[in-house]
């Protein structure tokens, strides 16, 4: 039995006002849904708030990136020691982190290992742009992402998987629930080769890019998807709550 977890990532919105108040909206209704691990993850500048918030509630805090050095002079950085008590989980080698910030897999790899050093749960980003789809490469992008961030790494305990193929983050495109199903059994199958079938089947993967309330069942009811890391969905109260209820429902039928 593998952990479900939808995890809201809020990317780069909300002020630290506004990041408590969209916590003080979905707080409770979250906290009322059983069977699911929910996971906020807003900017570094609220982390502290929304702790606060959610600090007595089953919720759970996540961060969106970080550096892979425990300290020193890397100005604006913040590094695993600082999350480790703060929060439960932290995103890494996001898409967006490797488009626009030039992280490779070996950087992402580092980041890795720095995280679980700290005993954080990285959710471990992959996907592949349109292109590399189109070109039949997916499966080569994909086991390659896999492989590189897991790099000396020496067991799959409390690592999370989160398949965001490119063209579906932010665009309305979602992929459809057996595209994700059919490249998260690809991301599986390299684990397995990688540690054993009995590690890679208790790792929880997510499909991410463009889940909404409307589309969330149909990845959740697919055999291979434990989850979803949600974006601008996440940023909406009502919407975000409409999610983690549809997933409870799914995952009470799978
Ligand atoms: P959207 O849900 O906005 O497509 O973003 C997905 C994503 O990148 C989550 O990390």
């Amino acid at each position: 039995m593998r952990t479900t977890i939808i995890a809201g990532n809020w990317k780069m919105n909300t002020t630290v006002s506004e990041a408590m108040a969209l916590v003080k909206a979905m707080r409770n209704k979250l906290e009322a849904i059983n069977g699911v691990e929910k996971v906020l993850c807003p900017p570094f500048v609220s982390l502290t708030a929304v702790r606060e918030l959610i600090l007595n509630s089953s919720l759970k805090l996540g961060a969106q990136n970080m550096h892979f050095e425990e300290k020193g002079a890397y100005t604006g950085e913040v590094s695993p020691l600082m999350l480790a008590g703060l929060c439960q989980y932290v995103v890494l080698g996001h898409s967006e982190r490797r488009q626009y910030f030039g992280e490779s897999d070996e950087i992402v790899n580092k980041k890795v290992q720095a995280a679980l050093k700290v005993g954080l749960k990285p959710i471990i980003c992959v996907g592949e742009k349109l292109e590399e789809r189109e070109k039949g490469l997916m499966e080569e992008v994909i086991t390659r992402q896999v492989k590189g961030a897991l790099a000396s790494v020496p067991s799959l305990e409390r690592v999370v998987v989160a398949y965001e193929p490119i063209w579906a983050i932010g665009t309305g495109r979602a992929a459809t629930g057996e595209q994700a199903n059919d490249t998260i059994s690809i991301i599986r199958h390299e684990m397995g080769r990688l540690y054993g079938a009995a590690q890679a089947d208790m790792v929880p993967i997510q499909y991410g890019g463009s889940v909404t309330g409307a589309n969330v069942a149909e990845f959740l009811c697919q055999k291979e998807i434990d989850g979803a890391l949600v974006g601008g969905a996440s940023l909406k109260a009502d919407e975000f709550i409409a999610i983690v209820e549809q997933t409870a429902a799914v995952k009470g039928k799978k």
